[in-house]
């Protein structure tokens, strides 16, 4: 059965893919790769009757995915922190799109959010969980180290209570923004031991690891559905990331325009639809270290995340 689905999985993307080629248009088409833009990603894309959920719409990658996805048709639920920032994010967009109050670190907002989200009463067709934070230092929430819990815990919970909208999608698409970072989280991986984080360091890249496994093991529990997860890195890309460190961007930097690329092809291109537990960079697989491919850590983060939120999953 697992054998059959993967099967039709990759002959659906080799169909799609010869498909496309053979398309009037596409030879013009540019080349997919760093340079290419979030709407030249999706250019000729109609996404009219999707429902598609973005993160952390206020700022950078995330703001672009909204617009672009927007542009294209989609209807996006944009989530912010505040429900001011969210409506000025999506009133700037031309399109559909509408505000959800969201903060990752609040499981209470989890909740209220994935309510509203639920009420829509719509099969998800894309979560895109985009939202995230560089910290400078230790900070804890619920005696838990924050950017763990910003960036992995309160995307898990929100990806377990929206799931089933996902799966009733025609082809649901989980995507979660990693990092080509979480190749130096600490030594073992994911620190199940102190998760508090007062033992250790690197709690970005930790934070990245997390979300590349919790995609990994997503992958695994999706594999008879015709949902999907994959993890994505943006490339290091100029937005606000590190505006609590002081915005140290490197000077080959690339604009939000080309690392929202990637995110919305996952997304939404039908090329991209056969794709489950990958990791993609530029528009093809990424490499990855042994650790970011581990399934029993990637296992265990599932089974340790569940127990750390299990007030806040449904009955
Ligand atoms: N930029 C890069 O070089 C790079 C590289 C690899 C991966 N990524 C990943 O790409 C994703 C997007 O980052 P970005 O570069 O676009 O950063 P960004 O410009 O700082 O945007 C981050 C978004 O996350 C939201 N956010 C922050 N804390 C939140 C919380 N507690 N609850 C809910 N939302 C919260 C922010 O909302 P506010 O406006 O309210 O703060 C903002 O909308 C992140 O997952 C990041 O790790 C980025």
């Amino acid at each position: 059965m697992l054998i059959d689905t993967r099967r039709r999985r990759l002959l659906q993307a080799g169909t799609l893919a010869a498909l496309a080629s053979a398309l009037p248009g596409f030879a013009r088409m540019p080349a997919l790769d760093a340079n290419t833009t979030a709407e030249e990603a999706t250019a000729g894309l109609d996404l009219r009757g999707r429902t598609i959920v973005v993160t952390g719409c206020t700022s950078g990658i995330g703001q672009e995915t909204m617009r672009v996805l927007a542009l294209r048709g989609a209807h996006v639920i944009g989530t912010a922190r505040s429900r001011a920032s969210g409506e000025a994010a999506c009133n700037a967009v031309k399109g559909r799109a509408t505000p959800v109050v969201l903060d990752l670190a609040d499981f209470d907002t989890v909740v209220t959010a994935s309510t509203a989200i639920r009420a829509l009463d719509v099969p998800v067709d894309a979560l895109v969980c985009n939202a995230g934070v560089v910290l400078d230092g230790l900070e804890q929430v619920r005696g838990l180290e924050k950017t763990f819990v910003v960036n992995h815990l309160g995307h898990y919970l929100l990806v377990r209570r929206l799931l089933d909208r996902v799966i009733a999608a025609p082809q649901g698409r989980v995507i979660v923004l990693g990092s080509g970072d979480a190749r130096n989280a600490p030594p073992g991986g994911i620190q199940f031991a102190d998760l508090s984080g007062a033992s250790w360091e690197a709690r970005y890249a930790h934070s990245k690891l997390a979300n590349g496994l919790f995609s990994l093991e997503l992958s695994r529990r999706l594999a008879t559905t015709r949902a999907t997860s994959n993890c994505v890195s943006p490339g290091h890309t100029r937005s606000h990331i590190l505006r609590n460190v002081g915005n140290r961007y490197r000077s080959d930097a690339r604009s939000v325009q080309q690392g929202a690329a990637t995110p919305c092809w996952l997304a939404a291109a039908p090329a991209a639809a056969g794709f489950n537990g990958g990791f993609y960079r530029d528009f093809a697989p990424a490499e990855q270290s042994t650790l970011e491919r581990d399934t029993a850590m990637a296992a265990r983060l599932w089974t340790v995340s569940e127990s750390l939120v299990r007030d806040w999953l449904p009955a």
